[in-house]
């Protein structure tokens, strides 16, 4: 088990190293996380000077508390220790993670870990504060997928990388990160859900990768809500106007956060002495117990982690209150705030709402 702290990542954004117009602008984009990428959107003949432009848009740029992540060349190539080397002696200590991409089976991970444990100890950096995000890009990893997840606990995420896994596969489609045609199922469903069991099995980020239509941004949407659904943590954005939907599909709804922390406050009185010491109570039409503050406790962690601000709050004597006007709403979904008055009202709870 990992004891890293991870910050949320909704929002991944794809920058290319070669590109100082674009190392610059990716700094004032609101993204989660920005990766300042050595390998697929560098060409061969870039790879050198991008390293050094990294190197200079981390030390110089300001990132305004982004995560900053370098992906380098996988370890098939000639590029990955030099990559390594430049970028971290260079920029070490502006920098969050290193993406390993195409990684195949545990050792990658770990010859990783070890380089840079060399570099920082060389360098007089912290050892082991630069954490790895490991992308699962083909069969063979997606096979090594539980090893990988637990071959170093500087890692952070694991990532599905779509475009590579699907030529990997043979998987006959043109578009990255679409459903192939001609096939009535999600083609997806199995490859996500065995890489986020692997994922939530050693605590890790879960992350979707790419969608390549940037110019449709329903379709990401479309695609982010699949994963986001499951349970992944965020997916990469390769344009800016992806930014949005991805901060939007990987944070709960205002109702599902009002919901959430209703039922942690709710369930947290009533298992006291005061709120009678019971296991498992009624909210509403809802009957909560301990199961359920668990999964109150993963929307209300997203929903605080992306900055929402509760709507409703919790009190024994009036169950539900929400801002200021007094209608009554059901309790077990008490963040519904609409101008069309009441959603089946019980007389047990009370909103109230100012907004509306
Ligand atoms: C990303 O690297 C992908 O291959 O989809
Ligand atoms: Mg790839």
């Amino acid at each position: 088990m990992s004891d890293r702290v991870l910050r949320p990542r909704r929002s991944c954004l794809a920058v290319p190293g070669s590109s100082p117009r674009f190392l610059e602008k990716a700094q004032g984009l609101p993204a989660d996380q920005v990766f300042l990428d050595l390998e697929d959107a560098c060409a061969p003949l870039a790879k050198e000077d991008a390293r050094r432009a990294i190197v200079k848009a981390l030390t110089e740029g300001d990132w305004g508390g982004k995560i900053r992540v370098v992906r380098v060349n996988d370890w098939t190539t000639q590029w990955t220790y030099r990559d390594v080397v430049t970028v971290v002696e260079g920029a070490g200590q502006s920098l969050d993670c290193v993406m390993l991409p195409k990684v195949q089976d545990a050792h990658q991970v770990v010859a990783l870990d070890l380089l840079l444990t060399q570099i920082e100890t060389t360098m007089g950096f912290p050892v082991g504060r630069i954490g790895i995000e490991a992308q699962i890009e083909n069969a063979r990893g997606l096979v090594n997928v539980d090893a990988i997840a637990a071959a170093s606990p500087r890692l952070e995420t694991l990532i599905f990388g779509p475009a590579d896994f699907m030529a990997s596969i043979g998987m006959r489609s043109l578009v990255i990160g679409e459903q192939p045609p001609g096939y009535d199922a999600d083609a997806f469903h199995y490859i996500l859900m065995r890489i986020l069991m692997a994922a939530r099995a050693h605590d890790l980020q879960v992350i979707d990768g790419p969608y390549a239509q940037v110019r449709d941004v329903e379709g990401y949407r479309a695609v982010a809500r699949r994963s986001a659904a499951l349970g992944y943590d965020g997916k990469w954005v390769l344009h800016p106007d992806q930014i949005a939907a991805a901060n939007e599909a990987y944070a709960p709804s205002q109702q599902d956060y009002d919901h959430a922390e209703l039922i942690l406050d709710a369930y947290d009185y009533y298992t006291s002495a005061a709120g009678g010491m019971k296991g498992a109570v009624m909210l509403g039409e809802e009957m909560i117990d301990e199961a359920s503050r668990k999964m109150a406790l993963v929307i209300a962690g997203q929903g605080r982690a992306a900055g929402l601000a509760r709507i409703t709050s919790f009190s024994p004597s009036e169950g539900v209150s929400l801002c200021s006007s007094v209608a009554p709403m059901r309790s077990s979904r008490p963040a519904r705030c609409t101008s069309t008055g009441p959603e089946r009202p019980s007389p047990s709870t009370t909103t109230t709402c100012s907004a509306c």
